[in-house]
């Protein structure tokens, strides 16, 4: 049984001011965001999580319900003028008219929404695990990209695939998760959930997919459980062209913190270069845990590579390590603007 929170049953209408696009059925929980993109209209959006304020939109008419009246999307600014929206936040109430930026067209699959089934929860220490749900329907998505989870009390979160789908498309989706204490989500995947209980999953969002032409060398860096879409990436890149020049940076807290070192090697069994840095290395060295050097992976990275502006570069996991990774980057000089693809778990 699908938990009553979960069942889509519709609430409104949104209209997109300045569109072809006639009325909207938006379902509970659908945002204005998720229904837009639905319908083909190519919308601005980076996180569709509410932290960093790409969707915002002028409401002309009609009222929304907000997911997360605090979102730090909106400022204070934002909210004194009394129109603008997140729309990855806002649910349409009855009919409403949303005014957004457009951009010139859809970027991959547009997202859906499937139930969904908790499959496993395969512990890789203290507090991070791989997580894997099965689709009722197949669901395509590029590697890079994200969904929400749906968890049966309506909290929902974004997750990272780890893989590319199954040839045209998949139903096992799995994400590298790490456990917030306290956390709405966290208290859900990493206990509340067993096996067969039923969830939603609504996706694919992201734009840091892979999209590199094959012969323009790469450079990913993951902070922590940004290893996740990384190890999808890196996977299609490969694929795509074996002989490209790819490395890849992966930094952990601790040794203990180092996951997935088996899929790592494959990785660099097909070519690639794989460092993997730990910020304190004081602890003991743990079996199967390697680890090459010692720091912040973005210094080594730099120091190793100080001109990046011939290479793609993806960059997955921590906001901290995003913005510093994209202050030293873009605003550097060293890497191009717009071959730089960002995936930031706010
Ligand atoms: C694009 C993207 C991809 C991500 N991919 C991964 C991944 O692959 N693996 C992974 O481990 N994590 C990932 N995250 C982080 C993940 O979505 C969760 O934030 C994390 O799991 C903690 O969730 P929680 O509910 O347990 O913690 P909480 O502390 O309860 O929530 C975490 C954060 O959610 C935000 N939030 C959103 N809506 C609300 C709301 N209504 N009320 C209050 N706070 C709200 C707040 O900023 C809060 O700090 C990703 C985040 C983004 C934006
Ligand atoms: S996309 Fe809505 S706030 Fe980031």
């Amino acid at each position: 049984m699908v938990a009553a929170s979960l069942i889509s049953v519709g609430t409104g209408t949104v209209e997109f001011a300045g569109t072809e696009c006639g009325p909207i059925e938006a379902g509970a929980g659908e945002t204005v965001l998720y229904s837009g993109l639905r319908s083909g209209l190519p919308l601005p959006y980076g996180c569709a999580s509410g932290g960093c304020g790409s969707c915002k939109a002028s409401l002309l008419a009609g009222r929304v319900r907000s997911l997360w009246d605090a979102a730090p999307g909106l400022t204070d600014r934002d909210r004194r003028r009394g129109d603008r929206i997140l729309m990855c936040q806002s649910v349409p109430v009855g009919r409403c008219v949303v005014q957004a930026p457009l951009g010139d067209r859809p970027e991959g699959p547009a997202p859906v929404r499937v139930p969904a089934v908790f499959r496993e929860r395969h512990r890789l220490g203290a507090d991070t695990a791989l997580i894997t749900v099965c689709t009722e329907q197949r669901l395509t998505w590029m590697p890079g990209q994200f969904v929400h989870l749906v968890l049966p009390d309506g909290v929902r979160r974004a997750y990272s695939m780890t893989r590319p789908p199954a040839p045209r498309a998949g139903r096992t989706l799995e994400f590298l998760v790490r456990a917030v204490p306290g956390g709405s989500a966290s208290r859900w995947l990493f206990g509340g959930l067993a096996e067969g209980d039923r969830i939603l999953v609504e996706g694919p969002y992201g734009k840091a997919h892979a999209q590199s032409p094959p012969d323009r060398p790469v450079v990913c860096l993951a902070g922590g459980t940004g290893l996740g879409p990384v190890l999808a990436i890196a996977d299609r890149l490969q694929a795509e062209s074996a002989g490209r020049e790819l490395r890849v940076y992966v930094g952990a807290r601790r040794r203990e913190d180092v996951v997935l070192t088996d899929r790592l090697a494959v990785l660099r069994d097909r070519g690639a270069s794989v460092v993997v840095v730990v910020e304190d290395a004081t602890g003991p060295e743990l079996a199967g845990k390697e680890v090459h050097r010692t720091g912040l992976a973005l210094d080594h990275l730099l120091s190793d590579l100080p001109d990046l502006t011939g290479h793609d570069v993806y960059l997955a996991g921590p906001p901290a390590m995003v913005t510093a990774a994209l202050r030293r980057l873009v605003r550097g000089g060293r890497a191009a603007a717009d071959r730089v693809f960002v995936d930031k778990f706010l």
